[in-house]
């Protein structure tokens, strides 16, 4: 299994999934990548790097990038975190990829980036969730 986990900017959400996942389904190929270039290169946010540490899940030596149409290609799974990740997804992506684009939860996983400390404890604790929901598909 291939996933791509995909946020805004690659440095919250979808580190801390890409971490996550790995450490769950070590067998499996977990990248990430932000829909915008804002922070290309960069470290994950200082504060996802640490809820992340604080559950035993090193996320610090990840840097971010940005989607590119050949990761349609590439993955089996594009999962992202909100309705607006989809929707640029959609754009980037070609069609016949689009099958492979869902939300990584039954809900949206919310932006922690402008939010307090707890936001990322939230965050973690929804993607950790969110494996089970994956668990079960098929390599
Ligand atoms: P992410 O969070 O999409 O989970 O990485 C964000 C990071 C940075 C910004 C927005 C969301 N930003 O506006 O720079």
């Amino acid at each position: 299994m291939k996933i791509c986990m995909v946020c805004l900017g690659n440095i919250c959400r979808s580190p801390a999934a890409e971490g996550i996942f790995k450490k769950k389904f070590p067998h499996w190929i977990i990248d990430s990548a932000g829909t915008s270039a804002w922070h290309i290169g960069q470290p994950p946010d200082k504060r996802s790097i640490e809820v992340c540490q604080k559950h035993g899940v090193d996320i610090s030596l990840q840097r971010a990038r940005q989607i590119t149409a050949k990761d349609g290609e590439k993955f089996d799974l594009l999962l992202a975190m909100d309705r607006q990740n989809i929707d640029d997804l959609y754009h980037i992506i070609d069609q016949k990829y689009h099958p492979k684009i869902h939300l990584i939860d039954h809900h949206e996983v919310n932006d922690p980036y402008y939010s307090a400390s707890d936001g990322f404890e939230i965050m973690f604790q929804q993607l950790e969730n969110a494996t089970n929901r994956w668990k079960d598909t098929p390599v």
